[in-house]
């Protein structure tokens, strides 16, 4: 199934409504398209000890793995913020590991979005590692 970007952002500002953030109440929802047409949620659960929150974006990819999926075309997040929500960098390094340069549209609650690239956001992910000859 191939959804438009307006879609997409409803989905993910659905599973933003269903984060577990009950220490900063910042609630962010992403979707992850895979290259076979499926989409994968993911919603930020925080935890009482903060270091073992994981954000929605990660959720997101975890999620798609662990059903089979590696190949991605799109990432989709929201939060409710005044100017649309950019992802950390540990899940920008996260996702590079599978799309180095992922097509990333960024939103907000209230319908604005930007779209980026993810190499524009983290360029080089895997310099020093995987690039050594
Ligand atoms: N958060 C995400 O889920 N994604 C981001 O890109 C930035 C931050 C979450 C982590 C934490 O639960 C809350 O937002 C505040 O940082």
């Amino acid at each position: 199934m191939q959804y438009t970007d307006s879609e997409l952002v409803a989905m993910a500002i659905d599973v933003a409504g269903r984060a577990y953030a009950p220490y900063s109440k910042f609630h962010v929802g992403a979707i992850l398209v895979g290259a076979d047409g499926r989409t994968f949620a993911g919603c930020n659960v925080e935890n009482i000890s903060f270091g073992l929150t994981i954000c929605a974006e990660r959720n997101a990819v975890f999620a798609a793995v662990a059903a089979g999926c590696r190949e991605f075309t799109k990432m989709v997040i929201v939060a409710d913020t005044k100017e649309p929500a950019s992802p950390c960098g540990a899940c920008r390094q996260v996702l590079a590991e599978f799309h180095p340069n992922l097509d990333l549209i960024l939103a907000n609650f209230h319908g604005k979005s930007l779209a980026f690239q993810l190499a524009d956001l983290l360029p080089r992910p895997t310099a020093g590692i995987l690039d050594q000859p």
